[in-house]
C-alpha cells in the first residue's frame, strides 16, 4: 500500500521501518522536513514531504504526532485529502504536566477520548485507533517471551479495521478489536499503565498480552 505518515518522531520513524520492510511505499509527512534528512539517508527509499503531500500519498495514513497537536496536524494535513481513508491514530492524549509518581496525566477524561474529539471533528476520515499502547521499539515484529502480544483497536468503521488488522498481523501482532470509536476511552489510558515500569524502572520493552479462557 502507499502509506503516507503524519509525523517525524519516534513512533513515525519506527512504522516507517516496519512499513519499507514489509514492502509499502512510504511517504513521511512533517513541518520541517530538512529535520529527517539523516533518516532518509538510510532509509532511500521513502519520500518525506509537507504534512498535506503525505495524506495526498496515502492510501493508508498514521497519525503520530504529539498529542496535544493532533487536531491541528490533521488540519494542516487538510481534511480533504484524508477524506474515506483509514488512519491509524497511535496518538496519546498526554499533557505537558509531568507526571505524579511515574503515572502520566491526560488532557482528555474518562468520558471521552483524543480519538473520539478527531472522529468528531474529521467525520470522513475513518480513524483506527492502534499501536498507542506499546513503545515505538517493540511497534513491529517484537520478540517476547509470551508469544504473540496483543494489540487493541477500535473504531467506527470495519473496513478500515480490517486493513489494521492485516498490517498488524504484518508486524507480528494479534488483533483485538474493542469496537467502536467509545472504546478509545479505555484503550488511550493502557499507554499510561504501559509507561509507569519505564518511568519508574527504566523498563521500556514490554507489551500487553490478552488471555482467553478455553475451558468449554
Ligand atoms: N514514543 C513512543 O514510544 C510512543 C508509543 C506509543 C504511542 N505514542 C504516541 O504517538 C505519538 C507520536 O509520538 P512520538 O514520540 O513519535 O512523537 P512526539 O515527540 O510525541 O511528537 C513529535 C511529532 O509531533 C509533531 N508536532 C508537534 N507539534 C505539532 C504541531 N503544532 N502541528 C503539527 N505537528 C506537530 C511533530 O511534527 P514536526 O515534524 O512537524 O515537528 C513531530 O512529528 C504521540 O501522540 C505519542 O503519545 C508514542
Amino acid at each position: 500500500m502507499k502509506v503516507g505518515i503524519l509525523g517525524s518522531g519516534d513512533v513515525a520513524k519506527a512504522l516507517a521501518g516496519g512499513f519499507l520492510k514489509h514492502g509499502h511505499d512510504v511517504m513521511l509527512g512533517t513541518r520541517t522536513p530538512a529535520k529527517l534528512a539523516d533518516w532518509t539517508k538510510k532509509n532511500p527509499k521513502a519520500r518525506v514531504g509537507s504534512l498535506a503531500d503525505a495524506a495526498r500519498f496515502a492510501e493508508l495514513a498514521v497519525l503520530a504526532v504529539k498529542g496535544t497537536a493532533a487536531a491541528e496536524a490533521l488540519r494542516a494535513a487538510g481534511a480533504a485529502n484524508l477524506a474515506g481513508k483509514p488512519v491509524i491514530d497511535t496518538t496519546n492524549p498526554i499533557a505537558d504536566a509531568l507526571p505524579a509518581n511515574g503515572v502520566l496525566k491526560f488532557f482528555t477524561n474518562l468520558d471521552e477520548s483524543l480519538m473520539e474529539r478527531l472522529q468528531r471533528e474529521f467525520g470522513d476520515v475513518r480513524l483506527v485507533k492502534a499501536f498507542n499502547s506499546t513503545g515505538h521499539a517493540c511497534m513491529v515484529n517484537p520478540k517476547f517471551k509470551g508469544g504473540e502480544p496483543t494489540m487493541f483497536i477500535c473504531g467506527n468503521d470495519e473496513a478500515a479495521k480490517r486493513i489494521v488488522t492485516g498490517i498488524l498481523d504484518q508486524f507480528g501482532w494479534e488483533t483485538a478489536d474493542m469496537g467502536k470509536a467509545e472504546a478509545a476511552r479505555a484503550i488511550e489510558p493502557l499507554c499510561m499503565l504501559w509507561c509507569i515500569p519505564g518511568f519508574l524502572r527504566n523498563d521500556w520493552v514490554h507489551a500487553f498480552k490478552l488471555l482467553m479462557d478455553v475451558r468449554p
